[in-house]
């Protein structure tokens, strides 16, 4: 089936599961990529059932704007009960690795501030064992190269995401052939690597909800 057709599904399950609980002072935190787009488009239609949003990207936030959609500054939120967004991979235990679209880091914040993140993907995304799907790591630029040596230790060869800068103007690393088999603990072994930003594992804090579109429609999955 197109891809496409399933990221409007599960954009359209997410837009489901959140609407009965929308409140006129509710504050959505929303992601970036192309399935997030499908979510942003659908949610449009519902702009006046609650307060605003906060986005992970500037383009989602151009995005929001552009149907009429308020986006907030996150420092000005103290509640956020839902965060919708995509991701590259996702395991059966809802981790993730995510970053596909440079956002990594203020994706993993907006995410860490809501109550629930629901995670939306189709079915191509699932996998046994994360890291088919290259991990990239946010670099403060004249780290590139010490974090680069320090990932080729952990056993990953590096690729500089080149004419890439992220929104908050650092570079991206991809990082190849990482074995992850304890993705918490990987999560926070890049994490320490001085010069890292974070890095695009979302395991330590996984996925609450992760909706999933396939051929026989979009099954719910929790951990
Ligand atoms: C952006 C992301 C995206 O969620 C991820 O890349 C998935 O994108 P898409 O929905 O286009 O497949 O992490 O940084």
């Amino acid at each position: 089936m197109d891809q496409n057709i399933l990221k409007q599904q599960v954009a359209a399950a997410a837009i489901e599961y959140i609407t009965p609980h929308l409140r006129e002072d509710m504050i959505i935190g929303v992601g970036t990529g192309s399935t997030a787009n499908c979510f942003i488009d659908q949610l449009a239609a519902l702009r006046h059932r609650f307060d605003g949003t906060v986005a992970s990207s500037e383009a989602s936030a151009e995005r929001l704007k552009s149907h009429g959609i308020p986006v907030y500054d996150l420092n000005s939120v103290k509640e956020m009960p839902f965060y919708i967004d995509g991701a590259d991979e996702t395991n059966a235990q809802l981790e993730l690795i995510k970053g596909g679209g440079a956002a990594l880091t203020r994706e993993k914040i907006v995410a860490s501030v809501a109550r629930e993140f629901i995670c939306i993907a189709d079915e191509s995304k699932l996998v046994q064992r994360l890291g088919k799907y290259p991990l990239p790591v946010e670099v403060i630029p004249m780290a590139r190269s010490a974090v680069a040596r320090t990932l080729v230790q952990l056993g990953g060869t590096p690729a500089w995401r080149e004419g890439v800068t992220t929104d908050n103007g650092n570079i991206i690393l991809d990082v190849y052939d990482l074995n992850i088999v304890d993705a918490p603990q990987l999560e926070s072994a890049i994490n320490d690597i001085p010069g890292v930003v974070t890095n695009g594992l979302f395991a330590i804090q996984p996925a609450s909800v992760l909706l999933l579109a396939g051929v026989n429609g979009v099954q719910k999955l929790t951990r």
